[in-house]
């Protein structure tokens, strides 16, 4: 049966890209958002910290909200060098990416303190955007569902709503190569997910945006994004130039 009708989100990850000057492509985002047809999808932009507060006047007055990446799991405190979600909320950003596959592997998180951070970004009243996905080697073995699903499972924390979590589902071996699961393959763990969703939270569990990411692109993102159970896209790479980024946003229907 065809999922019900989910807003779909096209959220852009900066990673570690972006000074000031940034500005000038965010704005060219912003305006063109602005032109008819307007985007049918929300659209959110997730710069590195030190930008969100000075681009939250360039997005004013567009559809474009702006969001973080990755905090710490405690609002304050004795933790040098981290940055809490309410810090985040106090600039200005809606939501927090946690869960990363770049902070599994490169800072060792595991789903543990993946649902912890998820907790603290709803306890600063934001949006939880929570990553998960296998890596080339469990994709190998047959094991994407059983490794999705225990990551959904660890990751998501218990009192979770549609409303203020997000799940995206990033094949490791899918982001910055350029290649993407075939359709059928990424239909198949979206549904995986939205099945251990109903079964954990319910009616609820249809609402939750399951998005997809990992390669991306202007010419994948019209089929990728008529997927049942794909309520819109995380995009790396091509969120950092107009260009790329508003005719994702435009597939979005
Ligand atoms: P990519 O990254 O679009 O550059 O593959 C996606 C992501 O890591 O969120």
């Amino acid at each position: 049966m065809p999922q019900r009708k989910v807003k779909p989100l096209i959220a852009g990850n900066w990673k570690m890209n972006g000074l000031r000057n940034a500005a000038k492509e965010l704005r060219r985002m912003a305006a063109q958002c602005a032109k008819s047809p307007k985007p049918k999808a929300d659209v959110l932009v997730c710069p590195p910290v030190q930008l969100i507060w000075p681009l939250r006047e360039t997005v004013k007055g567009s559809p474009i909200r702006l969001g973080a990446q990755d905090c710490h799991p405690k609002a304050s405190g004795a933790h040098t060098g981290d940055v809490s979600a309410e810090m985040m909320a106090d600039v200005g950003a809606r939501a927090v990416i946690v869960g990363h596959s770049e902070r599994r592997t490169d800072h060792g998180e595991t789903s543990g303190l993946v649902r912890q951070k998820a907790e603290a970004v709803h306890g600063a009243g934001l949006t939880a955007i929570i990553c998960l996905g296998e890596t080339e080697a469990e994709r190998d073995a047959g094991r994407t569902i059983r490794v999705i699903g225990k990551q959904l499972q660890d990751s998501v924390p218990a009192d979770s709503k549609p409303q203020n979590t997000i799940i995206a589902y990033e094949p490791v071996w899918a982001i910055g190569t350029g290649r993407t699961p075939t359709l059928k393959d990424i239909e198949k763990a979206h549904k995986a997910l939205r099945t251990r969703l109903v079964k954990r939270f319910g009616a609820d569990g249809e609402k939750f945006r399951l998005l997809y990411g990992g390669s991306v692109k202007p010419g994948n993102a019209t089929e990728i994004l008529a997927i049942d159970n794909v309520n819109g896209a995380l995009v790396g790479g091509a969120s950092l130039k107009a260009a790329d980024f508003i005719p994702i946003v435009q597939a979005a229907g």
